[in-house]
């Protein structure tokens, strides 16, 4: 079996270009976008930061990158990030704001994509000589690890609030905040107001190849335009990948829905079995093999051998998520290859 073939729920990073796409990749003008010259970066860049109602935006190989460029924007060597314990800037990108930025990360318990605001209240610590300051607040928009949970928005706004009485930045990981903007049918600029910087990535829900962008001021993304040359991300004539990110704008963001659609009726099959983690708010299905007689790893492996691919986030913790490339044909397959793997 070619991976083709296999019915992809491991991540919605898996997409590949449609012919659309492809399209508008190969007739994009380009130009050296080190000298500031590629006409679809520059058009690209300026769309996202208009979206979001911010004055400037960069674009990125990676959300990784992104938000590691916002985070050593926003967070001075030796001083403090705050986040969930679960948050992918502290999970999943290789300690990089401590090797890049060296900046010091400490984690309030994750309950899916629930937060407390006056829990991360409380771990504020002033300025002194005596500790370690906090200058800046990390959330992700969705929450990938918190089952593709979306962070209401009262609950953005009051933690917006605590950073300014404590003169804190805030940043949001939006990798998929298109698809906390499509579920919850908030403005892109509501959301984008209430952050001091955004990583949002083309390249997870809206199938784009390669390509985040960070969203700030003018004057932070000036500055971030250096750290990303400096980390090795400046780009030649990438205005091919920036054309496939203008394309999934315009294209690829209000059909999320479909995918949110057939992520309920994955979660609507496996629900039966208590394997439900906590209920689908997006894309992303979390299952909690806690109680079940199989453990992540053997459920993974007899998915496999029927032609279903599913991730495996812990011994007991496993993920489906939908995309552009899973078709309506392929979720009924899924459902009825889980629910009969969760029987057995
Ligand atoms: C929430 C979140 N943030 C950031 C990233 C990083 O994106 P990339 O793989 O492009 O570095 C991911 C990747 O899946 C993600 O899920």
């Amino acid at each position: 079996m070619t991976v083709t073939e296999f019915v992809d729920l491991r991540s919605d990073t898996v997409t590949r270009p449609t012919a659309g796409m492809r399209e508008a990749m190969a007739t994009a003008e380009v130009g050296d976008d080190v000298y500031g010259e590629d006409p679809t970066v520059v058009a690209l860049e300026a769309e996202v930061a208009a979206r979001f109602g911010h004055e400037a935006a960069l674009f990125a190989p990676s959300g990784s990158m992104a938000n590691q460029i916002a985070l050593q924007l926003v967070v001075p060597p030796g001083e403090e990030l705050l986040c969930d314990a679960d948050a992918h800037v502290v999970t999943y990108e290789i300690g990089a704001a401590a090797a890049y930025g060296g900046i010091s990360s400490r984690t309030w318990p994750a309950v899916g994509a629930e937060i407390d605001p006056e829990v991360v209240a409380g771990m504020i610590r002033p300025d002194g000589y005596f500790a370690v300051p906090t200058r800046a607040i990390a959330v992700e928009q969705t929450h990938n690890r918190g089952g593709g949970g979306v962070i209401p928005l009262a609950t953005l706004g009051e933690l917006r609030q605590i950073a300014d009485e404590h003169g804190l930045a805030l940043h949001c990981d939006g990798a998929r905040i298109w698809h906390a903007h499509v579920a919850d049918r908030v403005p892109l600029a509501e959301y984008g107001a209430l952050f001091d910087t955004m990583s949002v990535c083309l390249s997870k829900g809206l199938g784009a190849p390669v390509g985040s962008l960070l969203v700030g001021s003018a004057e932070k993304i000036e500055r971030a335009r250096w750290i990303r040359k400096r980390m090795g991300g400046g780009m030649r004539q990438v205005g091919i990948l920036a054309a496939a990110g203008r394309y999934a704008l315009d294209h690829h963001v209000e059909r999320l829905a479909e995918d949110h659609a057939k992520a309920a009726r994955l979660a609507e099959a496996v629900a039966p079995f208590g394997v439900l983690a906590t209920p689908v708010r997006t894309n992303i299905v979390p299952l909690d093999l806690t109680k079940h007689p199989l453990d992540a790893k053997a459920l993974a492996a007899a998915a496999r051998a029927e032609g279903v691919l599913i991730s495996v986030l812990g011994p007991r913790t496993a993920r489906l998520v939908t995309h552009l490339d899973v078709s309506d044909g392929a979720v009924d397959r899924a459902a009825a290859t889980l629910t009969h793997l969760l029987r057995a």
